[in-house]
């Protein structure tokens, strides 16, 4: 059977590996995979391309109208700064319109991908639902502060997937529901906050993804609704 699988996001860094890691390990698998602002680079290997809006219920359900099953769905969407702004150092640096786009764009797809993808992944003998989140989002964790709409926006990310695997266990009970933690990896995204961190912990794409796909190939439904970091580890929420 061919799996069918799905990279939302996967004109970035961490997206565009996934692609690659599931066509090396599923070499039978329909890969698709969306892009929105970023015209995704050429991967190689047939990939099927749809340009959607993960922040749009009507772009999501369109993408979703194309799918009769689906087996695996990675969100690897994400947002941390632009330009001009960064995540706050302190309270004072806090913006509204900065915190509404950090869950616009952390948290909210997520929860239009379930409600939209649900019908597909219903149809999976063995599914996976995992979205790209942070440790920094855990609230336990949280040891230095800081960052206040990016951790705020993962952690209502990781409160929408731990909800979700509670829905599924009854109605999609063959889906496993996974927020994964990348490490630090070289992208856009971490670019400008990557001075503080070791070379040696700093991953490239294609070493972090191939850890995290470890990681989640090697659940199932019945480990649904957990953090995982990218070295197997269990976060706490
Ligand atoms: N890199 C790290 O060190 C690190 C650490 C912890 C967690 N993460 C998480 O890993 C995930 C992937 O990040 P990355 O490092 O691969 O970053 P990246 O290379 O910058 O990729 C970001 C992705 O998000 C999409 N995106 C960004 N803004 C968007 C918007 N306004 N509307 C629609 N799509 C948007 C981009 O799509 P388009 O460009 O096509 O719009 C792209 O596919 C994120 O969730 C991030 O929080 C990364």
């Amino acid at each position: 059977m061919t799996t069918q699988a799905l990279v939302v996001g996967a004109s970035g860094a961490i997206g565009r590996a996934w692609l690659a890691e599931i066509h090396e390990r599923f070499p039978q698998s329909a890969i698709t995979g969306t892009w929105w602002r970023n015209e995704p680079a050429e991967t190689g290997f047939p990939v099927n391309w749809i340009r959607m809006n993960p922040s749009d219920a009507e772009s999501v359900a369109g993408c979703a109208d194309q799918f009769g099953q689906l087996d695996l769905l990675i969100n690897a969407v994400g947002f941390l700064h632009t330009e001009e702004q960064g995540p706050e150092k302190s309270i004072r640096q806090f913006e509204a319109d900065f915190f509404l786009r950090n869950l616009q764009i952390n948290a909210l797809p997520t929860l239009l991908l379930a409600k939209a993808f649900q019908g597909a992944l219903r149809k999976a003998e063995q599914g996976w639902f995992a979205t790209v989140s942070a440790k920094v989002g855990s609230i336990e964790d949280n040891r230095l502060g800081g960052w206040y709409s990016y951790r705020a926006s993962k952690a209502a990310l990781n409160m929408a997937l731990k909800t979700l695997a509670l829905e599924w266990k009854r109605s999609l009970p063959r889906v496993c529901v996974a927020a994964l933690h990348p490490g630090t990896v070289e992208s856009p995204l971490s670019e400008p906050f990557r001075s503080g961190t070791p070379d040696h912990k700093v991953f490239k794409p294609e070493y972090s993804v191939a850890r995290m796909a470890d990681v989640l190939f090697s659940k199932t439904a019945a480990d649904t609704g957990r953090l995982w970091s990218w070295d197997g580890q269990p976060i706490p929420w």
